[in-house]
This record gives C-alpha cells, sequence and structure tokens, in this order.
C-alpha cells in the first residue's frame, strides 16, 4: 500500500474489460491508484496510459507483476492465461481480480484455488451481476426468508445472433475454454447459485450443441470477426444441476438460436412461499396471499452507481479489511466444476457426478 493508504493497482490486458476496469478504478482515486498497465500488444496499453493517465506502462505481465509499486493486479485477458498469471500475482504477493470464468476449466481453477488458500491474499472473481441493484434486492428477501425454501430455480440468457468475434480467441476451444457457456453461461450459474444461497451442487446433466458457428451463422455485433481462424465451441448448452438438498437449477444459454427472445438475462427462483424473477436488469418478487397472486416490482433507484463501481469497491474493502470477497476463488472453482460437467455430460450422454475432492 502507498504511504496514502490507496491501494496501488496494475491491470493486466488492456482490451474490452482492462478499459472498464480501468474506468471504474479510475473513478475510486480517493481509495486507489492505477500505477501500470500492460497488454500483450503494447500499443494498446500505452493508448489506455494516456486514456487514463497510468503513468507505467510495463512490457510484460511478468514485470508489471514485479513491480514494488503494484499491490493488486486485474487479470483481464482470454481465459486460458488466467491460471498462470492470477499463480503468478499470488506467488508475488499481490491481490487479484480476476476475469471470469476464474480458470479456463476446472484443472485451472483448481490450481488457483489452492494457490488462493495458501495465501493471505485476495483473489476475487470479476461477476458484477451480483452487484447489479435487483439482484442485491432480492438477495435481501432471500436472506429474510421470505421465499421460504428455494427449491427451484431457472437462469439462462438467450442470444438470437450474438456470436462475439468470430474466429478470435472467444470461439477458440484451447483459448476460451468454451463458447456461451463459458461466456454468458458462467455469469448466469453464478448469479443463480448466489441467490439460491449456495447450495452444494452434486450432479449435472446438460447437452451442448453448434448449429450456427461452423457454419458462419449467428454473428453478433460483438468483436470484429476473424475468418482466418477457428470455430470449435458451442453456441447453444441447456443443462440441469442437482443440489445436496434436492433443489435443482435449470440453465440456459445461447450466442445464437432461432427463437423468439429478447436477449436478456433471466433468473427465476421458486420458492416455497415466494419467488423472485430478474430479467435484464429489472425483477419483481412474487407470493400468493388471501388466495390473491401478488407481485412486487423490483427497479433500480435513478441514481445508481452501476453494479460495476460496487464490484470494484468491493474489491478494495476486501483487500483494506482483510475480508473474503462474495465471489470467492471457492465460487470460481463451483462454476468452473460445474461448467466441466456439463461438458463432460454432453460428450458421454450421462449424468455427471461432480468430484470436491481438491487435491
Ligand atoms: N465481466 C464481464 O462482463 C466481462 C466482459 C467482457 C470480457 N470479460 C472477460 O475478460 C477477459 C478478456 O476479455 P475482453 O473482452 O477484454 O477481450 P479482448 O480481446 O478485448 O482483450 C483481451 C486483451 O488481452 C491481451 N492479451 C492476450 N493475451 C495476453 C497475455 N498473455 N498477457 C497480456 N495481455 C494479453 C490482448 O492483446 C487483448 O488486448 C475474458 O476472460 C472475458 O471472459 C468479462
Amino acid at each position: 500500500m502507498a504511504s496514502d493508504n490507496k491501494i496501488r493497482i496494475g491491470i493486466i490486458g488492456a482490451g474490452n474489460i482492462g478499459r472498464v476496469h480501468a474506468a471504474e478504478f479510475s473513478n475510486l482515486a480517493d481509495q486507489c491508484e492505477i500505477t501500470a498497465i500492460t497488454d500483450a500488444y503494447l500499443p494498446l496499453a500505452q493508448e489506455r496510459a494516456k486514456e487514463f493517465g497510468i503513468t507505467n506502462v510495463a512490457v510484460s505481465p511478468e514485470e508489471l507483476i514485479a513491480r514494488s509499486d503494484v499491490d493488486a493486479v486485474i487479470v483481464g485477458v482470454p481465459n486460458q492465461f488466467h491460471a498462470p498469471l492470477a499463480i503468478q500475482a499470488l506467488a508475488a504477493g499481490k491481490h487479484v481480480l480476476l476475469e471470469k470464468p476464474m480458470g479456463i476449466n476446472s484443472d485451472a481453477a483448481r490450481q488457483i484455488l489452492k494457490a488462493s488458500q495458501a495465501s493471505d491474499k485476495v483473489v476475487m472473481v470479476g461477476h458484477q451481476m451480483r452487484w447489479e441493484s435487483v439482484p442485491m434486492q432480492i438477495k435481501e428477501q432471500v436472506e429474510r426468508g421470505e421465499l421460504g425454501k428455494i427449491y427451484t430455480a431457472k437462469t439462462g440468457w438467450f442470444r438470437r445472433k450474438g456470436i462475439p468475434g468470430w474466429g478470435t480467441w472467444f470461439t477458440k476451444m484451447n483459448e476460451a475454454g468454451g463458447g456461451p457457456l463459458i461466456d454468458i453461461g458462467v455469469h448466469m450459474l453464478d448469479l443463480a447459485l448466489y441467490l439460491m444461497g449456495n447450495p452444494k451442487p452434486v450432479s449435472v446433466y446438460g447437452a451442448t450443441y453448434a448449429e450456427f458457428g461452423p457454419k458462419r451463422k449467428g454473428i453478433g455485433t460483438w468483436g470484429k470477426p476473424n475468418w482466418d481462424g477457428t470455430y470449435d465451441v458451442e453456441d447453444l448448452a441447456t443443462a440441469l444441476i442437482k443440489m445436496e438438498d434436492g433443489s435443482t437449477l435449470s440453465l440456459e444459454v445461447s450466442w445464437a438460436v432461432h427463437m423468439d427472445t429478447d436477449n436478456t438475462p433471466f433468473v427465476h427462483l421458486m420458492g416455497s412461499e415466494g419467488g423472485a424473477s430478474y430479467r435484464g436488469g429489472n425483477g419483481k418478487l412474487l407470493t400468493e396471499k388471501f388466495d390473491r397472486p401478488i407481485e412486487t416490482a423490483l427497479t433500480k433507484a435513478d441514481n445508481d452507481e452501476g453494479e460495476r463501481r460496487r464490484l470494484s469497491r468491493h474489491f478494495l474493502e476486501c483487500i483494506r479489511d482483510g475480508k473474503q470477497p462474495i465471489t470467492s476463488a471457492l465460487t470460481g472453482y463451483t462454476n468452473n466444476l460445474i461448467l466441466d460437467a456439463i461438458y463432460e455430460s454432453s460428450r458421454t450422454g450421462n449424468e455427471v457426478k461432480l468430484n470436491w475432492d481438491i487435491k
């Protein structure tokens, strides 16, 4: 920490999400300072440094991690590099804010979890949806017991025509680890499990499909295509996750589908006393009273500072107070374990029992 008690941050990855983090942490200048940035493509790091007044551009992640004026590292690079960079940063005594998915697969995530358990530093995963206003209001109701026992939940995100960056790292199995399941499905899985109260998942049945990507159909506007690249990930996934307490979660996501969809993320919690529905930033609480269905709308305040600002504050607070973040390495690992099981179930056609042994 600097002599003025500000937490000094280094950013690895100056692409889309690196820029978002640079903007958010720049807005918390009373608590932190971004002291260095790097990217595999250095001109981009230089551009971001200029944009956000960051003094140092490191020539490599190794150089950035080794800097004595960096207390915390943000990792915003393709999924295959999450584990090696996070583990390296922890070994150098740095706190880590890691983009989602925590690992490219559960093996990588397990390595991060073990490194995190062996360290006294903060490891947090960037699942900003947990800090959205409506999910926070729903979580409060769940914790107060207003929904009773949540026995089943449904989550997903159907994009009609939204394959990002065809042929770039997004659509390559060895760099991303999967398609919409690992890209947007991991956000929905994370949010739904959190809102359900983090029940322990025990088994998974899933299926994945690729009916658009390999035919160069379903392309969205996010990220430029690279037509010399490859597409070897799914474009739709569906799964049923069973919990130790008997509850279930259904997860369905697509980058591309022929379906009447409003393209918005959703979570529906179904409880014995009430339900809650989140849909693209808005929500409802549902119950029955005096034989009548009751619905209460949930919205965010006009002056809401936003989920990413709250996420950034939480990271800084956890570092300052030595607290475990709510999106910890364990919840990141849980997500990766489930995602791997969905892919395995799709390959084998069988239900997959989750192996929680982290040795
Ligand atoms: N939380 C969210 O809402 C959200 C949104 C977008 C992306 N993400 C995640 O952020 C990560 C990056 O996604 P993006 O959209 O910013 O991708 P991007 O392609 O826009 O940016 C990635 C950057 O990383 C750089 N890079 C690649 N390998 C590197 C390495 N080894 N060392 C240093 N730099 C390297 C690239 O040059 C590129 O500039 C992914 O894991 C993605 O899943 C999260």
